[in-house]
């Protein structure tokens, strides 16, 4: 495939993402890849292809005395650097081709073998900050193209269909959207009207939500969306990520950040029944915009502008003068 912007940085997996001593599989621009953490903490990354008969490393396992990776067809091994383990040792020229991985704050990133055509941004270790790292939601696949999924991102008025019944959201102001380079920020306030008694006793996480929710987005073109927003319960920020998979398939996850104070939190399991129902809205939003974006016929000009759509313009830009 032709890779989707390439130079670019890609945030593949939080490290919480992968275990320990657990092969890890991910498709990066149509190249299947298998990472894997030690108990030391170290990160390795391989292309998922055996050299000896092509199996997928992936369905494999890891040693953890040799600190290797091993192949499920012939139980070869292979370390971190794609070297063959031979009288207990791995040496010689690496055989499996090896992923570069660059590792900052839990976050791992990748340029996918490509030459850097943009730094690893700084905006989520600056943004996350006096946050607590709640977990990991909605970890899917996008059956769509790049750029589909990340328009979706930018479109500051999706969230009235698209998230309508989640949130009972009614009107959304915006009241800034700047952008520099590769960087935008928006400021906006969700209007709200009240859930129903069913929809808090599924999701007890709306209780915490008032009627207007000012919130802000912070970008970084193209792996990276930060939502963050002060509720009556304290700060969430959640750091929306994608990357591309095939040429119409992408992936998305979301990390998600707290800094949650209440009296509540006194009661014993409040605090953890709430956390994991935030997990859980967070999960749901991911859905709806998989649905929203796979269920959209093949592009066409727009013959009908909303307000506000400048930023939609700005991210299609930045992605094809590429
Ligand atoms: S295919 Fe991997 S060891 Fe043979
Ligand atoms: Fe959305």
């Amino acid at each position: 495939m032709n890779p989707t912007l390439p130079g670019a940085p890609w945030m593949i997996a939080h490290r919480s993402m992968l275990g320990i001593n657990k092969p890890y599989k991910l498709t990066l621009n149509g190249q299947d890849y298998v990472l894997w953490q030690n108990r030391g903490g170290e990160i390795f990354a391989l292309e998922n292809v055996c050299p000896h008969m092509q199996a997928p490393l992936s369905d494999g396992w890891i040693c953890e005395a040799n600190n290797t990776i091993t192949c499920p067809y012939h139980a070869l091994e292979f370390d971190g650097a794609g070297r063959l383990l031979k009288d207990g040792a791995a040496k010689g020229e690496p055989l499996a081709d090896k992923l570069d991985l660059v590792v900052q704050d839990d976050l791992i990133w990748t340029y996918g073998g490509h030459e850097p055509r943009l730094p690893i941004p700084d905006l989520i270790s600056t943004q996350i900050k006096g946050f607590r790292f709640l977990g990991v939601a909605g970890n899917k696949s996008i059956q769509a193209e790049f750029l589909r999924c990340i328009k979706i991102n930018y479109d500051f008025n999706h969230q009235n269909g698209v998230h309508r019944e989640l949130f009972r959201i009614q009107a959304n102001l915006v009241e800034l959207f700047e952008q520099k380079g590769v960087a935008a920020r928006v400021v906006q306030t969700f209007l709200r009207t009240e859930n129903t008694v069913n929809e808090i006793l599924q999701n007890p996480s709306l209780l915490t939500l008032p009627k207007q929710i000012k919130n802000e987005l912070e970008y970084s073109f193209p792996s990276t969306t930060i939502f963050k927003a002060q509720l009556p319960l304290g700060k969430v920020l959640q750091v929306f990520i994608l990357y591309p998979e095939a040429e119409q398939r992408t992936r998305t996850f979301v990390l998600f950040y707290g800094n949650l104070q209440s009296p509540l939190f006194l009661i014993p399991g409040v605090k953890a029944v709430l956390e994991r129902s935030l997990l859980d809205s967070t999960a749901k939003v991911v859905e709806q915009d998989v649905r929203a974006v796979a269920d959209l016929y093949p592009a066409q000009k727009p013959k009908i502008r909303l307000p506000k759509e400048e930023i939609l313009l700005y991210v299609e830009q930045l992605y094809r003068n590429w």
